[in-house]
């Protein structure tokens, strides 16, 4: 209700302005206040489910659900002032509870693959669900993307809101009780920013991110191919034939998989078997935040700047979409017509012991931020 009438004073501001200009040049500025708002969504297994909708002073929005944590849209203006949403995603929740590939979703206990399903941990060898042939992914048959979070709003004045969800010891073959906290954020600089924290009673793999899928165009009849992409970072580690890593860390150098400097997605994809679905092994040092990649679209003037503070990112160009899923819109979502840059460590890190380790131990906190920002650009 109350972000109904910031938009009523915004729409009367406008119109004033528009009648005022054919007499005179009168410059008033459209106040849009920084809010919270939540409405009911239905639910699922008998739970409540919530929409929460965070809107910043530039008028942009972010929706974000409490089944999966699923980021369900998020408004910015184009350059020429229109609007529409840079993530795929539905406007109920019937649509999420359909199975859609991870869209938007939080991704947990661990994003990515496990090979063969199965990690050892203390000398214990734990099985996993296989949920990609013979090989886990995303956390299993009911992941974080499948359950209902508790939202709680910090203050109706500041678009942020946590999201808290208790794994079980066991749950999808996971030692340990796992509490996760994710807050999310948007600020009046068009960021998106996603805090996770967690801590476990028990030795855990955690690899926790977020799988919107982005197209800057805002509208699927357009595919992301002739976005560009800059991706910091010189390595990344190639996979078999089932996404799982072989475990070599590969120079980008000289293959399709270089984006060090600006590039057009669809420059080289026909080059890599199925498209890209790779993590990157990013330059970053240090645990500070920081820029890691930008995608860029010059029809709409939008860019995404992503920020983090993981060592990976996993590049992901909607190769397995195909049609069958409409986007909010009504149109078909093709492959290749949203793309995920899913911050996180690398892929089936428990069953390679060079890669930086993913095990939460009792009595240390888990703790990542990354940020996605939009950036204007005539
Ligand atoms: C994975 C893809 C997978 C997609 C949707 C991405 O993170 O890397 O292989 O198909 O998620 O499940």
């Amino acid at each position: 209700m109350k972000l109904m009438n910031y938009f009523i004073c915004a729409c009367l501001a406008i119109t004033t302005l528009a009648a005022c200009n054919n007499t005179a040049t009168v410059k008033e500025t459209v106040a849009i206040k920084a809010a919270i708002s939540k409405q009911d969504w239905g639910e699922t297994d008998g739970t409540k489910v919530d929409l929460y909708t965070l809107v910043n002073t530039k008028g942009s929005t972010v929706k974000i659900t409490t089944y999966g944590g699923i980021v369900t849209s998020f408004v910015t203006a184009d350059k020429s002032g229109n609007t529409s949403s840079i993530v795929i995603g539905f406007d109920s929740l019937s649509g999420y509870l359909a199975k859609p590939p991870y869209f938007g979703a939080l991704i947990g206990r661990y994003g990515n693959r496990i090979g063969n399903a199965t990690f050892t941990l203390d000398g214990k060898e734990y099985k996993l669900a296989a949920n990609d042939g013979k090989n886990h992914l995303h956390g299993g048959v009911k992941g974080f993307d499948k359950v209902v979070w508790t939202g709680t709003v910090i203050s109706d004045t500041l678009p942020a809101l946590t999201l808290t969800y208790v794994s079980k010891d066991g749950e999808e073959g996971y030692p340990g009780n796992l509490k996760v906290i994710v807050q999310y954020t948007l600020t009046n600089e068009d960021e998106l920013k996603i805090e996770y924290t967690a801590e476990t009673d028990k030795a855990t793999p955690v690899n926790l991110t977020n799988h919107s899928y982005f197209n800057l165009s805002g509208d699927v009849n357009n595919t992301i191919l002739s976005h560009t992409l800059m991706i910091d970072a010189n390595n990344y580690t190639p996979v078999d034939s089932t996404l799982i890593p072989t475990g070599e860390i590969k120079v980008v150098k000289g293959t399709p998989f270089d984006f060090t400097s600006p590039k057009a997605i669809g420059a080289e994809i026909d080059s890599v078997k199925g498209g890209y679905d790779h993590n990157w092994v990013l330059n970053r040092k240090g645990s500070i935040l920081q820029k890691v990649a930008v995608l860029a679209d010059t029809a709409s003037g939008r860019s995404l700047e992503v920020y983090t503070t993981e060592p990976g990112l996993q590049f992901y160009t909607g190769n397995f979409l195909d049609g069958k899923l409409v986007n909010r819109d009504g149109k078909a979502i093709q492959q290749h017509t949203a793309l995920c840059l899913e911050t996180q460590h690398f892929p089936d890190s428990p069953n390679k012991p060079a890669f930086p380790s993913t095990i939460l131990q009792p009595g240390q906190q888990y703790h990542t931020v990354t940020v996605y920002k939009v950036v204007l650009k005539n």
